[in-house]
């Protein structure tokens, strides 16, 4: 069939248009977390699977995946599996264990360990992760933004190197600080792990990818620098070579690494909640955009008072284009339904009225 002679290709979904600066009629949303125990869907479902079970499964994952989206407006989709997912694919054997995380059988912390962590095939090794983007993107609407996603080598380190969640990172930095080489041999292999792993995923259908660098605030700027920096300037600078989707970079506890950040190739930085929106983007400069960032704790709260501090992280973002709207960090275990979708609609409302230059209406409780 030949094209029609004025026929224009779809635009972009409304989060992709934000990520790359481009003015939107309202503010973008999805929320971290948003697939999962929010949900009491997901909780029946997790009754009779685990975790990894769901995502190995492309029709369970599609379907917990879409939860979310069939409860409120989010204007994302993002892929149902975990960080660790890469790494199980290779063989490392792993839990995730409820109300814990993930736990690994045997740490790495040898230089045998961390030779034995083998690239990543993604259609060999994950094919179930590729099939359920595909079926994703085949049924959302082509305005919502399929994001895939990777846990960032540092992360990802520290549950291979300590085993289990950790506060302190101790043997993570004891590797760091007292085994450079074999630190740097370790970031290298779970970068190169990341870099086909996302690199499919975007060839599977992702309009964006997020790269969680959940714990990096453990560690002073100086030493993010030394150690990590590179790594994620390696990534970013790998993607955009083959591909062409917004690039999401994340972290929590960041205040004091942004400007690092920032220079390490991201299109998009995520904010957590500790730093004022407009303090973060400033740090991390209005030529990129940000995503973020309100206190996930705010929906316990009521109504009005989630109004109210949208509508605070709104007005810091100034309708400037490039913001697109998040958590600071995901879903808190417990979080009341009825607030996550009293977020989504009065950030819908809020945002557009913004972004059509009138004042925004007072919030509603
Ligand atoms: O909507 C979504 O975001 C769902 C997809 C998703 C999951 N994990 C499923 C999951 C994503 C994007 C992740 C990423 C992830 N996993 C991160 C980075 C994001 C972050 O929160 O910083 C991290 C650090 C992990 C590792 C992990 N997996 C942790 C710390 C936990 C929590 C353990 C607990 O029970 O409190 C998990 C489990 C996990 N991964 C759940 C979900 C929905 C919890 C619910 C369950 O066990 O079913």
């Amino acid at each position: 069939m030949s094209a029609a002679p004025h026929a224009r290709q779809a635009a972009a979904p409304l989060l992709v248009r934000a990520a790359w600066g481009e003015p939107v009629e309202r503010t973008p949303l999805w929320m971290m977390r948003q697939a999962g125990r929010l949900l009491p869907e997901y909780r029946a479902l997790r009754e009779q699977w685990s975790l990894l079970d769901i995502s190995r499964q492309p029709d369970l994952a599609v379907r917990v995946t879409l939860q979310p989206l069939r409860r409120m407006p989010v204007d994302a989709a993002i892929l149902f599996a975990d960080i660790m997912t890469p790494l199980d694919g290779i063989g490392v054997a792993l839990d995730i264990v409820e109300g814990v995380g993930p736990v690994i059988e045997s740490p790495v912390r040898s230089e045998a360990d961390v030779r034995a962590l083998r690239p990543l095939e993604p259609e060999a090794d994950v094919p179930y992760v590729m099939e359920t983007l595909r079926t994703l993107r085949r049924q959302l609407d082509p305005d919502v933004a399929l994001i895939g996603f990777a846990g960032a080598p540092f992360t990802l380190a520290s549950y291979l190197i300590e085993g289990r969640p950790t506060r302190t990172f101790t043997r993570t930095k004891t590797m760091m600080y007292a085994a450079p080489a074999l630190w740097h041999e370790l970031m290298e292999r779970l970068g190169t792990i990341t870099i086909s792993y996302l690199r499919a995923q975007i060839a599977a259908g992702a309009d964006a990818v997020q790269l969680f660098d959940s714990w990096v605030g453990a560690l002073a700027p100086d030493d993010y620098e030394s150690y990590v920096a590179p790594h994620t300037t390696r990534i970013f600078a790998a993607l955009r070579e083959t591909t062409h989707v917004p690039l999401i970079h994340f972290g929590v506890g960041t205040a004091t690494l942004l400007e690092a950040m920032r220079a390490n190739g991201a299109t998009v930085i995520g904010l957590d909640w500790r730093v004022p929106l407009d303090e973060g983007w400033a740090r991390v400069g209005h030529d990129l955009a940000v995503q973020g960032n309100l206190d996930p704790a705010i929906l316990f709260a009521p109504r009005s008072v989630i109004s109210e501090k949208a509508g605070d992280v709104l007005r810091r973002a100034a309708g400037r284009p490039g913001h697109i709207f998040n958590l600071g960090h995901g879903i808190l275990p417990g979080t009341p339904l009825d607030g996550a979708i009293h977020l989504v609609h009065t950030v819908r409302e809020q945002s557009a009225s913004i972004h059509a230059g009138s004042a925004p209406s007072l919030p509603l409780s």
